[in-house]
């Protein structure tokens, strides 16, 4: 039988990380894969981190199967972290949460659900958006219509747009939000679209699914939430996917989860017992490692204050390699406004650049960016900023 398989397509970033590693040039620059790297270029495991897996080394009893659902402890935390300590949604029960492999399983699984017991509804994606969330819903059977986001003449939001956009999905139709540090533009609504984000979504019956990847990589761990909180006083139905590896640098502990906001604490029982369905034919129980690693350090006053400058110390050294990387270009006489990079937050930025000249980088200079031209500022350091920007002086 095999003889007849075709070689599949490359992914568009992770395989650009496997042909980083295959480079064999010492000066080598990976702006591809959204992983955070410190100024040495080093993806480090955090302090936090490291006190937790003492901590499990020494107490862990039992290797046995989680729930379907995961580890309670990590799904309340999951919960606080996403709403804040003591929120309606929690005090009411409205929400239910699902501990998943990562916020890409989270996101199949919220696929699933979709598709199998919603089977009506498109799912509406921001154009631009992540590349693998087309390819995570396509192979969950959802069709998916794409929604009016960044304007090419501003490397701005184009709220208009958007919400001209919005006002034509369908009622029952699901909308994708990035919570915070939109992939991969780097462009966010303010508190204030967000509200009228709601408000258009409760009045057209739309349902928001808010992939929450980066929380405390833009602004602050309680600032980057005050978009789901508008939302949550728009809407009271919806699902939101969220993950820990980045805030945690957790990326190869797979730790995710999806949760349910619903009507009532009923309500949000049964979907999420339509949710295990669909967990348990994907991968029957989540990996436990990061879960528990989570649920230690947000569960202890002093790890989760260490946390907190931990996360900071990762934001402001990228909001830095922001201001670096344009006052730089600025000083090496490159013409092309960058300065829209400053205003956008986390991890990624649209650079602008041509897929011609994203290839010239990565084939003349070994400078790895996806071809969309999105740039992962977090891959920037003081060491290699010179480097960088002659590299794109000389292809632009
Ligand atoms: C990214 O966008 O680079 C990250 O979310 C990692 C990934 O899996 O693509």
């Amino acid at each position: 039988m095999f003889e007849k398989v075709q070689i599949a397509p490359p992914d568009p970033i992770l395989g650009l990380t496997e042909l980083f590693k295959a480079d064999p040039n010492p000066d080598k620059i990976n702006l591809s894969v959204g992983v955070y790297q410190d100024s040495t270029g080093k993806t480090p495991v955090l302090g936090t981190v490291k006190k937790a897996e003492k901590l499990i080394l020494e107490q862990e009893s039992s290797k046995g199967y989680l729930p379907m659902t995961g580890d309670p402890a990590y799904c309340a935390q999951v919960q606080e972290l996403l709403f804040g300590e003591g929120h309606e949604i929690i005090t009411t029960k409205r929400a239910a949460t699902a501990q998943c492999p990562g916020g890409t399983g989270a996101l199949r699984v919220a696929g699933d659900y979709l598709h199998t017991v919603h089977p009506e509804a498109k799912l509406w994606l921001s154009n631009p958006t992540w590349a693998n969330h087309n390819t995570i819903f396509a192979a969950a059977g959802l069709t998916c219509e794409k929604y009016d986001y960044r304007d090419p003449a501003t490397n701005g939001l184009d709220f208009e747009a958007m919400c001209a956009s919005i006002k034509k999905i369908p009622k029952g139709d699901v909308i994708l939000l990035h919570g915070c540090c939109h992939n991969p533009t780097g462009i966010d609504p303010t508190v204030e679209q967000w509200a009228l984000i709601g408000d258009l979504l409760s009045e057209q019956g739309v349902l928001p699914l808010v992939d929450f990847a980066y929380q405390g990589l833009a602004d602050g761990v309680e600032e980057d939430r005050a978009g789901l909180l508008e939302l949550t006083k728009k809407v009271k139905q919806m699902l939101v996917c969220s993950s820990f590896s980045k805030n945690f640098g957790l990326y190869r502990e797979r730790t995710g989860a999806l949760t349910v906001v619903a009507d009532s604490n009923e309500q949000a029982a049964t979907v999420m017992s339509q949710v295990k369905l669909r967990i348990r034919y994907n991968y029957s129980n989540p990996p436990s490692h990061g879960g528990q690693i989570v649920a230690i350090v947000l569960g202890d006053k002093g790890l989760r204050t260490q946390w907190n400058e931990e996360v900071a110390d990762i934001r402001n050294r990228i909001n830095e390699m922001r201001h670096l990387f344009v006052k730089t270009l600025k000083e090496k006489g490159v013409e092309q406004d960058f300065s829209s990079i400053i205003d956008q937050r986390g991890m990624f930025s649209f650079s602008g650049l041509t897929k011609d000249q994203v290839d010239q980088l990565r084939e003349k200079y070994s400078i790895y960016i996806v071809g969309s031209g999105r740039i992962n500022v977090a891959g920037m350091t003081p060491d290699n900023m010179d480097r960088l920007c002659d590299a794109i002086k000389s292809v632009l």
